[in-house]
This record gives structure tokens, sequence and C-alpha cells, in this order.
């Protein structure tokens, strides 16, 4: 299996991929994607050995050349699944349609609940006392796909957003790892959780 990682900041989420992808179990082969040159979670890319690459969208005219440019340079590593792993860009149609459903994105909240850019922000902004993890097919909108799986995260009285985003990632990590798991062992059918408006070959 071939896994195509997307990141854009700490790569948490991309390192607890790549220590599960050195138990032998583990049927992937996993590549790394920053949207910024500076991705501090490239470095366990280099760490654990496995192929890592940039495309920046600060060097594209716009977000349809910067999503061509990234959908080319995925495509060569033939991905049997895209992760998007603490990705901050809004991946455009192009990209989408080319990949999802084997593409996936992991989220910081209990979609529908907080989608975009500051979930754990808005979480503790509305004072909820449970939020949560949420690992979902990409499509065309921001957080919008179906979900394949969730878990909820308390939220205690005293949270700083970071001790709430923490405490999130590390539910989050195993969400995620154990998704992938299921998904390369096909006990998770990505197909099976397309919205049912779908039409075949939408
Ligand atoms: C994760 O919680 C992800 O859901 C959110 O930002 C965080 C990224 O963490 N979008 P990392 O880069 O995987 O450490």
């Amino acid at each position: 299996l071939s896994i195509v990682v997307l990141i854009s900041g700490g790569g948490s989420n991309l390192r607890a991929l790549l220590e599960a992808s050195t138990d032998a179990e583990f049927p992937a082969r996993i590549v790394a994607v920053g949207s910024d040159t500076d991705a501090p979670g490239l470095a366990y890319a280099e760490q654990f050995g496995v192929p890592s690459f940039t495309v920046v969208p600060t060097a594209f005219a716009d977000r349809a050349s910067w999503g061509d440019e990234l959908l080319t340079q995925v495509e060569q590593w033939s991905p049997d699944l895209v992760v998007c792993a603490g990705f901050m860009r809004i991946l455009p149609p192009r990209f989408v349609r080319a990949l999802s459903p084997n593409l996936i994105n992991t989220h910081p909240a209990l979609l529908p609940a907080f989608p975009g850019a500051h979930a754990v922000r808005d979480a503790l902004a509305t004072g909820v006392t449970e939020t949560g993890v949420t690992v979902h097919i990409v499509d065309e909108g921001v957080d919008t796909g179906p979900v394949l799986v969730q878990q909820a995260v308390p939220v205690l009285p005293g949270d700083s957003e970071h001790d709430l985003h923490e405490r999130i990632k590390t539910v989050e990590r195993e969400l995620l790892v154990q998704a992938v798991l299921d998904i390369a062992n096909t006990h998770l059918t990505l197909t099976d959780h397309l919205k049912s408006n779908a039409t075949p070959g939408s």
C-alpha cells in the first residue's frame, strides 16, 4: 500500500503513522508532502528515511495551479491513500475529484461541529464540555466529507487551547493510525461511505 501524507505543521500525526509503519504488519510505504519548506514535521520523514517533498502555495499564481502541481507530484507515487494530517490548505476541486474517496482528513473536532482552521479555539470559546476528533473522507467542501470515525475528548476546566489540542492529538493519532490500518486491511471500504447522492463516477 502506498500512502502519501500531507502536512503543514508539527507532524505529530505523520510521526504516529511513520512509527506504526515500522511494524512488519503495517502494509504501507509512506511519502510525506509539506505545504511549506519549513514544515517541522518533514524532519520525521528524514528521521524515518522516507521520501518527502514540498509544493509551496506561494510559488503559484493561484490555488488551482498549486493544486494541479501538487496532484501531479502526489500521483507520481501512485498512492492508494492520501492522508491530510494537519494540512492547513484547502485542496482545490480538481485535486479532490482526482483522489477522493481515497483522500482522508483528520480534524480536531466532532464534525459537523467546529469546521475550519480554528476548531480547538472555537470549541473552547463556545464553552462545550466535550469535543473530539473526526477522520473523514475529503470532499469538495471544507471539513464536510463523509465521516469515517469519531472519538470524543473531554474539555477540562481551565484548559488552554494548547492543553485541549494536545489532549485531542493523543486521541487523534491513535484514531488516524487505526483508520489507516482499517483501510489498508480493507476493513473500511471507502466507497461504502460515499454520500448517497453521489451517482457512480460523479
Ligand atoms: C491536528 O490536530 C490536525 O487535526 C489539525 O492540526 C493538528 C496538526 O497536528 N489540523 P500535527 O501537525 O499532526 O502535529
